[in-house]
Parts: C-alpha cells; sequence; structure tokens
C-alpha cells in the first residue's frame, strides 16, 4: 500500500509546486492566443462573464474530480481510472475515459507544438527589426510566408517538441518540478511587465470598457458554447493532464482550495493577456478587437511595429507566449510517457522519444495543412481544422461528461472521502451539487449545440 501511495514515477516536492504544474499547464495558447480573439468577437464583457461561470460551475469541478481520480491511482491517467473503475466495482468500460484523454492529449499535442512553433519563430522576426513600421497588409504577407513554408514550420515543431523532452526526461521532480518552479515565476513577472508597458503606451481605458462592459446583443448562444469550450481547453481537463498531474500531489494537499487557486491564476492571466492585447489594438488605429486568430500574429506585430520601443517589447511578448506553451505542452507528454512506462515497462528517456516522435509524425499533417495541402479538405475541414475539431469539440466534452457521471454516481465513496480530507465541508457539498447536477447537463449541452452548430451553419 504504502509503496503505491507513491507510485513509481515519484511526486512533487510540496504542493506549491503542483499548483505551479498546474497552472503552467492550464495558461497557454488558450489565454494568450485564442481568449483575446475569442472575447473579441463576442462582444467582450458578457462573454467574460459567462466564461468565469464556466470555469467555477463546469471547470473547477471536473478539475478536482480528475485530481482526485489521480491521486488515488498514483499512475498515468489510463491506470489511475483502471484502478478508479475495479475498486468502485463499476462496468469496466468506463476505463475508456483514461484512454480518450491521453488520446486526445496526443493529438492536441502534435497541433500544439506546430503553434507553438509559430511563436517561437516570431520571437526571431520580431527582434530583426524587420517590421518596424509595417502595415497590416505586410503583416499579413509576413505570416502567410512563415505558413506557406514547411521547412521553416517544421524546424519550429521539432525544436519546440525537444525543449518538451529536454524536461519530461528529467521526471516528474528534476524535470517538470524545476521546470515549472522556474518558468512559472517569469512567467508572471514578464506578463507584470508587459501590463505595465499596456498601461504606459497603450490604450489601457480602452481595453478595460472593452472586456468588462456588458453588451448583452453582442453575445449570442454560439457566443455561450464558445466559452463553455474555451472554459475546458484553457483548465486543461478531459485529457488526462490534470489527472496525471494529480497522480504526483502530495497526500496532505488539500484539493478544494488548490484547484481554486489555480483556477484563479488561470482566469486572471487570461483576463491579463486581454488586457494587455487589447490596449495595444485599440492604441493602433485601424485595428479591430474581433481580428479572429490572426489578432496575435498580425494585428499584435502592427501595432507593436508602430511603437518607439515596440518591437523590442513584441519579442518579449512572444517570448512569454512561447514560455506558457512551453510548460503546457509538456504537461501533454507526461501522461502518455508515463503511460508508456508502466505499459511496456521502457525507461523514461525511451518513451519520451517515443511519444515525442509519434507526436512529430503526427504534427506533419497540421505543418501541411497551411501549405501543401491547404485545399485537401474532408467534410470541410483541413487536417489541422479536423485535429482541432475532434478534439476540442468532441473528445474533451465526452471525457469530461464521463468524468462527471464516474465521479459523481459510480466512484466508492472511500475515495472521495480519503482524497477530499481537508477539503471544508461546504466546499465538499458545492463541488458535489455541481458534479452530479450542474456540470453533466451543461457539458452535454455544449456538445450537442456545439456539434448541431458546427454541422448546420
Ligand atoms: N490549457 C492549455 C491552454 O490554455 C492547453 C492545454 C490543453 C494544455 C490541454 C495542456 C493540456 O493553452
Amino acid at each position: 500500500m504504502a509503496l503505491q501511495k507513491k507510485g513509481m514515477h515519484g511526486a512533487w516536492t510540496s504542493r506549491w509546486t503542483f499548483i505551479m504544474a498546474a497552472t503552467g499547464s492550464a495558461v497557454g495558447l488558450g489565454n494568450m492566443w485564442k481568449f483575446p480573439y475569442v472575447a473579441g468577437s463576442n462582444g467582450g464583457g458578457a462573454f467574460v462573464l459567462i466564461y468565469l461561470a464556466c470555469i467555477l460551475l463546469i471547470g473547477v469541478p471536473v478539475m478536482m474530480a480528475e485530481v482526485l481520480i489521480g491521486r488515488h491511482g498514483r499512475q498515468s491517467p489510463i491506470n489511475s481510472m483502471n484502478e478508479a473503475v475495479h475498486v468502485s466495482g463499476a462496468d469496466l468500460r468506463w476505463r475508456s475515459v483514461g484512454w480518450i484523454g491521453v488520446v486526445a492529449g496526443l493529438l492536441i499535442l502534435s497541433f500544439y507544438a506546430v503553434i507553438a512553433g509559430w511563436a517561437l519563430d516570431y520571437i526571431l522576426l520580431m527582434s530583426s527589426g524587420e517590421l518596424q513600421g509595417i502595415n497590416g497588409a505586410t503583416a499579413s504577407a509576413a505570416f502567410d510566408n512563415l505558413l506557406s513554408n514547411p521547412g521553416r514550420l517544421i524546424a519550429w515543431q521539432t525544436l519546440f517538441l525537444m525543449l518538451c523532452v529536454g524536461v519530461v526526461i528529467g521526471g516528474v521532480k528534476k524535470g517538470l518540478g524545476i521546470a515549472v518552479e522556474t518558468l512559472m515565476p517569469l512567467l508572471f513577472l514578464m506578463l507584470l511587465l508587459l501590463l505595465v508597458f499596456a498601461v504606459l503606451k497603450g490604450n489601457f481605458a480602452a481595453a478595460v470598457g472593452f472586456l468588462f462592459s456588458f453588451d448583452l446583443d453582442a453575445l449570442t448562444w454560439r457566443g455561450v458554447l464558445e466559452a463553455m469550450g474555451q472554459a475546458f481547453f484553457t483548465l486543461s481537463i478531459g485529457m488526462g493532464a490534470i489527472m496525471a498531474y494529480g497522480a504526483y500531489m502530495p497526500q496532505d494537499a488539500n484539493i478544494g482550495k488548490t484547484i481554486l487557486i489555480v483556477a484563479f491564476f488561470d482566469s486572471a492571466v487570461a483576463i491579463i493577456s486581454g488586457l494587455i492585447i487589447f490596449s495595444i489594438v485599440f492604441a493602433t488605429p485601424g485595428i479591430e478587437p474581433s481580428a479572429g486568430p490572426g489578432l496575435m500574429f498580425i494585428s499584435l506585430p502592427v501595432a507593436f511595429g508602430g511603437m518607439p520601443g515596440g518591437l523590442l517589447i513584441g519579442a518579449l511578448f512572444f517570448v512569454l507566449v512561447s514560455i506558457a506553451a512551453w510548460s503546457s505542452a509538456i504537461s501533454l507528454l507526461e501522461p502518455c510517457v508515463a503511460w508508456l512506462m508502466e505499459a511496456k515497462n521502457i525507461s523514461r528517456v525511451k518513451a519520451n522519444f517515443i511519444i515525442a516522435g509519434v507526436a512529430w509524425v503526427l504534427g506533419l499533417g497540421s505543418v501541411f495543412s497551411f501549405n501543401i495541402w491547404a485545399d485537401y479538405k474532408f467534410a470541410g475541414f483541413t487536417y489541422f481544422d479536423f485535429l482541432d475539431f475532434i478534439t476540442a469539440n468532441i473528445m474533451l466534452p465526452i471525457s469530461g461528461l464521463l468524468i462527471t457521471l464516474f465521479v459523481g454516481y459510480l466512484i466508492k465513496r472511500d475515495i472521495i472521502d480519503t482524497e477530499m480530507q481537508g477539503t471544508s465541508e461546504r466546499i465538499i457539498r458545492l463541488w458535489e451539487l455541481t458534479i452530479k447536477y450542474i456540470a453533466p447537463f451543461a457539458i452535454a449541452l455544449v456538445f450537442i449545440m456545439g456539434v448541431y452548430d458546427k454541422f448546420t451553419s
């Protein structure tokens, strides 16, 4: 028993390391690239409010459930889930939850590395000074130029995956633990520096007005669905990452409080990133806040390029984005690596290279989706769009829904009682209420409406 409680992969040095690791996983491209433009195209304030409600009512309860299963099993998500199913005497088909999560994680890693590669490329592009004083058309051309060059994309994708392997190979304490303890404070520091720059040089008042004003008319039903999907993606739930990290959490750490802190950090970073980006965007005439996915790679460079000293700050911004992406991607690699080590009894080093190799090969399809395969479409999707769609809109909601049902209705009571020790009665009661009655219905609604919307519009 003692052996099992420690697990073969080790554990975080402290609760604080878990908080940094989980925050590192949660804070990523979702917060810096996706949140501002999705909020922007859904009218700002009202969307932000719904998003925060989803974090609290769906995100936090599911995250607590994942950590609970992980910490009980102390193994990769697949085997932790197996363990919980066996101990609870549930139907063995529930084991598929772990599988869906890990496979979704691997697919996400494959395209996440490609997009993170763009951010790495932009660090160089910004610091080269080439973009000084550019306008919208040249900024689009610079971005297209990057996307049309498979060799350049593959080089960055490969480098990014190697950076991830470099961390995960070191194991839980010496690899992941040390990385997040160093990277996260650095990330917060850079975020604050950029916030100061945005307040001093940008149009901060307009950004605040935009993110916090309530234009209910601009919010559509579809926007509500996007807010829920975003809450899932940004908290890294439904894909094994948080379950894997939970497996390394110290037994005396209070799950309720810890997860609330992580969710708070994640939301704070999304909102601060939004404030930074919109302050800069609103200070530049002719750029729309609803610019869509190109907001970060086209609009921002134009805005930075027009400000004195802006390009250096722009380079710093893309370093920040790259770090955020890096600390997220390692949490996608770790669950697969842990599983391969358990299943095939191979070393951590070997497992890292095998999984990263698979992610690399799968990622080539995403690279080609932006150039030589751009015209090959399946049901209207490029390979990249397809992976993005089936992971975020199909696999994550299904896995999240199954987790709420399993933990809400089937799991053995003992597991909850043991893992929730230390969490206050009130939080436990609220958690049970949401995980049983609110989250499953909300997720089912998102899922059905999201899929319906996709195929009817
Ligand atoms: N949460 C990350 C983000 O917001 C994405 C991610 C998903 C990371 C799943 C790890 C696991 O960018």
